[in-house]
């Protein structure tokens, strides 16, 4: 086996609680096990542009509970389908995964750990089958990665989007409102199931369970007519209506070009215009936004993050390469990225979205027997 003697990290995707954490315990761990580490900047950018920082004992102390990354993030750069804008304007889409392994070269890395969602990973699969040594670190507040029971990130969201609901709940009180908060999660419901029981959501609308604005109607109709002055709906920004569409929009700047927004502010105009002639109840709705990606890591996260970061450099040293790693139960395990992200054509960006709710699940059983309307 290679001695590895230089370990290189970097952040890729959307940021999230837990990221400088990983980062932290990457860093502690690798010195404690006389590797040198070194932090890529702005994700797959840095690599491509030879940007990176010494990360040391001294740089890292302190950092975990910080949310966002020290080494920033970028989600626009897939090196394997690089979209590069030439002196004359044009755009062209080219394979520049050649300069970054140039530069791990230059620079005496290893080994690489990527820190990322789906995406990322099927960048770092593709510099795996470009005999990159790569370990991967599943983060992302939506909680979509298969194969882990959980990304770090997601505990922190969880807890924003409860203490939300609870902020908006004692407007809708007062006020004898029907209340509206849209969170994230792309395609996958995890954010607003679990965030939504816990901050004790009466109506919880996911993505994987298409709703009836009729049958929302008839639950808040239902809830006023038993005595309820006021109702909480959280609804996830993937949800769409049983014969309509996603609302989102397109920007071909990105490799990932589809955003997702605007279904709690439709829904609520929707659900006003049916519930208020009975019950004359306004509908108000918030979207939770950025929020829940930010602030200080809970300790959950924090935690997750420093044993995820601590057991990828044990894999570096075993020589498990290739792998993310991954919750299991209360054990971590390394998982092929092939099974993670599939074995597709290298450059093709993963959609995403891979571990949806499953309707059978505890959460979904909970919710239900607590009488949170989810739908038919
Ligand atoms: O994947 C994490 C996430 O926050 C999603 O929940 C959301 O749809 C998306 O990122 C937003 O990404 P961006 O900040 O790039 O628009």
């Amino acid at each position: 086996m290679e001695e590895i003697k230089k370990i290189a990290i970097l952040t890729s995707g959307g940021d999230c609680c837990g990221l400088n954490a990983v980062i932290e315990s990457v860093t502690k761990t690798a010195i404690q096990k006389g590797y040198e580490v070194i932090g890529f900047e702005s994700g797959y950018d840095g690599l491509y542009e030879n940007k990176f920082v010494e990360l040391t004992v001294n740089t890292v102390k302190h950092l975990g509970s910080r949310g966002g990354s020290i080494l920033r993030n970028s989600n626009k750069t897939n090196l394997f389908n690089h979209r590069v804008k030439l002196e004359d304007g044009t755009v062209v889409y080219r394979d520049d995964s050649a300069v970054a392994i140039e530069n791990l070269k230059k620079d005496n890395v290893d080994c690489l750990i990527i820190v990322g969602g789906d995406g990322s990973m099927t960048s770092a699969r593709d510099f795996m089958r470009a005999g990159v040594k790569v370990v991967c670190i599943p983060k992302t507040i939506d909680n979509d990665v298969p194969y882990t029971d959980q990304t770090f990130g997601y505990s922190t969201a969880v807890a924003s989007i409860a203490d939300a609901l609870s902020c908006v709940y004692t407007t809708g009180h007062s006020h004898d409102r029907i209340m509206v908060l849209e969170v994230m999660g792309r395609h996958a419901g995890w954010l607003a199931l679990e965030g939504g029981i816990a901050g004790e959501a009466d109506i919880i609308i996911i993505p994987e369970i298409p709703y009836s604005l009729e049958g929302i109607a008839n639950k808040l109709i239902e809830r006023y007519k038993r005595g309820h002055n006021s109702s909480i709906i959280c609804v996830s920004e993937g949800a769409a209506p049983k014969d309509g569409e996603i609302i989102s929009y397109q920007n071909n700047d990105y490799p990932d070009s589809v955003k997702l927004g605007g279904i709690g502010a439709k829904l609520a105009h929707d659900l006003e215009r049916i519930v208020m002639p009975i019950t004359n109840q306004e509908v108000r709705s918030t979207s939770l936004g950025y929020v829940q990606r930010g602030g200080n890591t809970n300790s959950f996260d924090k935690v997750l993050s420093f044993r995820y970061g601590s057991f990828a450099v044990e894999a570096i040293e075993k020589g498990e390469f290739g792998k993310m790693v991954a919750l299991r139960g209360e054990e971590l395990a390394m998982i092929p990225l092939i099974n993670v992200v599939g074995d597709g054509p290298t450059g093709e960006t993963s959609k995403g979205g891979n571990k949806n709710v499953n309707l059978d699940c505890d959460l979904i059983r909970c919710a239900k027997s607590m009488g949170i309307y989810l739908g038919e």
